[in-house]
């Protein structure tokens, strides 16, 4: 009888930073909800050697099983792993660390060993920190956990957060992808570490106003206020625009969104000279923005916020 091949698929989902990307990094609080885009890691094991496809998710793969070896002693011999996503890569959406959340779980789940989420988080982090550096842990958290997250970095060792129930109906709200930034969130990150060492002042009045409307944001979402949902984006971005991470090109197009009665902020690491990511683009009349969507040739996107975190797939 031929014994059948061990194998584990896991999904995670991807993400948008509703406000407080960057800031989230130093301290600040972030409002962040899953999306409906996800990734699948199938692991199964192999009688040849480790294979990865497609091939060039090859130096993430290793770099995963190097971070799962030194963390949990697990070092395979042999390995297929395979991996599939509608999470678009370098956008802003979070796809590198549902990958490391995914792969966690999934190697977690293959060697027997007991896990949670907590686990897998903790051990998804330390693999993106291999990426990006100084990570706030945000992505990691909502992809794990899913839904709608208000997450704080209080230390390397002790983040906090919490599970928002929207009560609001959410509002219908788009995605435009501007395309790959020139930089890597990594790159994005220390233009902001840099104004902050260079002009603390300017820079933490800049922080606390993001707080402020991240706040803003939380209090709309849970029925506590209602603000006006198109001028809280258009604040964010301002502040965004403020720290440097938003490209001419795409303030260029969010000021023509703004004319045509709409909003839109970039959402997670942002871009400083080309392309500046994915964007959250809002419209009260949404027959308006689809009338300047079309007219202008934009693909828009519409996102729901509040998935399920990370999950074995049957
Ligand atoms: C990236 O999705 C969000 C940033 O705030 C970086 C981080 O929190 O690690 C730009």
């Amino acid at each position: 009888m031929v014994k059948a091949t061990p194998q584990v698929t896991v999904s995670a989902p991807g993400k948008i930073i509703i406000s407080g990307e960057h800031v989230v990094v130093h301290g600040y609080p972030a409002l962040v909800a899953a999306v409906n885009r996800r990734i699948k890691v199938k692991i199964v094991s192999s009688r040849g050697s480790l294979g990865v496809f497609p091939l060039h998710s090859w130096t993430f793969v290793k770099d995963a099983l190097e971070t799962l070896v030194k963390h949990i002693g697990f070092s395979p011999k042999y390995l297929d792993v395979k991996i599939k996503s509608d999470i678009p890569i370098g956008s802003g959406m979070g796809s590198s660390a549902a990958f490391a959340v995914a792969i966690s779980m999934a190697i977690l789940k293959k060697t027997g060993k007991g896990y949670d989420l907590k686990k897998i988080g903790d051990l998804a982090y330390e693999l993106e920190k291999k990426y990006h550096g100084n990570p706030s842990g945000v992505d990691i958290a909502i992809s794990t956990y899913g839904g709608v997250l208000w997450y704080r970095k209080e230390t390397e060792e002790f983040k906090v957060f919490t599970n928002v129930n929207v009560s609001k109906k959410l509002p219908e709200v788009f995605l435009l992808d501007t395309g790959k930034p020139d930089e890597t969130t990594k790159g994005t990150v220390a233009h902001v570490s840099s104004l902050l060492r260079n002009k603390p002042v300017k820079t933490v009045k800049t922080f606390e106003k993001v707080e402020k409307v991240t706040r803003a944001f939380l209090q709309y979402l849970i029925g506590e206020k209602s603000d006006n949902f198109t001028n809280l984006i258009k604040t964010n971005e301002r502040l965004l625009e403020e720290l440097g991470v938003v490209s001419p090109s795409t303030r260029s197009l969010i000021k023509k969104i703004e004319d045509s009665g709409g909003a839109a902020k970039i959402s997670g690491g942002g871009g400083i000279r080309g392309a500046s990511g994915i964007m959250l683009v809002y419209h009260k009349d949404k027959q308006k923005l689809l009338d300047f969507a079309k007219k202008k040739n934009l693909k828009l996107e519409r996102v729901t916020f509040g998935g399920k975190g990370v999950a074995i797939e049957k």
